[in-house]
């Protein structure tokens, strides 16, 4: 896909990924529509690309836990630039970690942003993108959805079941003109690896992520996500070595189980 003078909204875009994802696209001569809950970081990624090209980008402050604040965000956008031509459900929380967290607090919000979004976007698209033979969804899952979340059983399942929505979107809709591609990276430099303010907050889960590989810089993701989606395709994996993990893994999974566990007991013990 040529992304010049598309219209792409990506979400989680406030910082982090997603910003560096709105960065790339809008390099590339796309209109851009910002999304985040948090509006004054959002406010200023748009400023900043708007400084470049006027008129080219616009942020909403969205909300994307529930399907009304997808169908928000996406009528924003058509409002503003009309048809979308890509779509990017990136945001994403690491909250809860074990079979203590409760429902309401933790695995039904962790469910809604990482898995749920990814759904109500696609549901609220899809008419339009297989009316015009086109329309490119893209997420942003993680290697715990391939491999597992050492320390959150949330994040694993959530992710796992991001990627999965993702591949059952490609077989379902790829041969009816619907480009599909998931970012599964492992560490990358942001604030939910990094907390700005960690003062009560669980790190152990961003250690076994630090002690896994390398931890790359948002930018560096957005160039290898940028070039999956000019090339359609299916997986961005960042990290090679979650390549050799995910061999790994499907050859014996028993050995790969094992080898997680003296992992867990090495960075965060028991
Ligand atoms: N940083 C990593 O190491 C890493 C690794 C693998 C996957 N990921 C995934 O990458 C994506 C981006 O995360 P990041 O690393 O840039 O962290 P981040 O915390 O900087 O960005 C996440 C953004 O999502 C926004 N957000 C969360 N819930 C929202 C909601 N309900 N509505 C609107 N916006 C909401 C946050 O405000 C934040 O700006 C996430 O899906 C994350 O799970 C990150």
């Amino acid at each position: 896909m040529n992304l010049d003078g598309k219209t792409t909204v990506v979400t989680g875009a406030a910082g982090g990924i997603g910003a560096a994802l709105a960065r790339r696209f809008h390099a590339a001569g796309a209109r851009v529509v910002v999304a985040d809950r948090d509006g004054d970081r959002l406010e200023r990624v748009a400023q900043e690309l708007n400084s470049v090209r006027p008129d080219s980008a616009l942020a909403v402050v969205a909300d994307i836990s529930s399907e009304a604040g997808n169908i928000a965000l996406i009528d924003a956008a058509r409002n503003k630039f009309g048809f979308i031509d890509l779509f990017f459900a990136n945001a994403g929380v690491a909250q809860g970690t074990d079979l203590e967290s409760t429902d309401e607090d933790t695995w039904n919000a962790v469910m809604n942003i990482n898995l749920h979004a990814h759904r109500w976007a696609a549901k609220h698209l899809m008419g339009e993108w297989l009316a015009a033979g086109e329309g490119y969804f893209c997420s942003t899952a993680s290697a715990a959805g391939l491999l597992s979340q050492i320390g959150s059983g949330t994040y694993s399942v959530s992710k796992h079941a991001a990627v999965a929505f993702a591949e059952w979107l490609s077989i379902t809709y790829g041969d009816r003109g619907i480009r599909v591609t998931t970012l599964c990276p492992q560490g990358v430099n942001t604030n939910m690896l990094n907390p700005p303010d960690a003062d009560g907050i669980d790190k152990r889960g961003g250690d076994v992520v630090k002690a896994s590989g390398d931890v790359l810089e948002p930018a560096d993701v957005a160039e290898v996500v940028y070039n999956t989606i000019v090339a359609e395709k299916f997986l961005v994996m960042p990290h090679p070595e979650v390549h050799t993990y995910e061999t790994r893994k499907v050859a014996d999974r028993d050995r790969w189980l094992a080898g997680m566990r003296k992992l867990q007991a090495r960075i965060i013990g028991g």
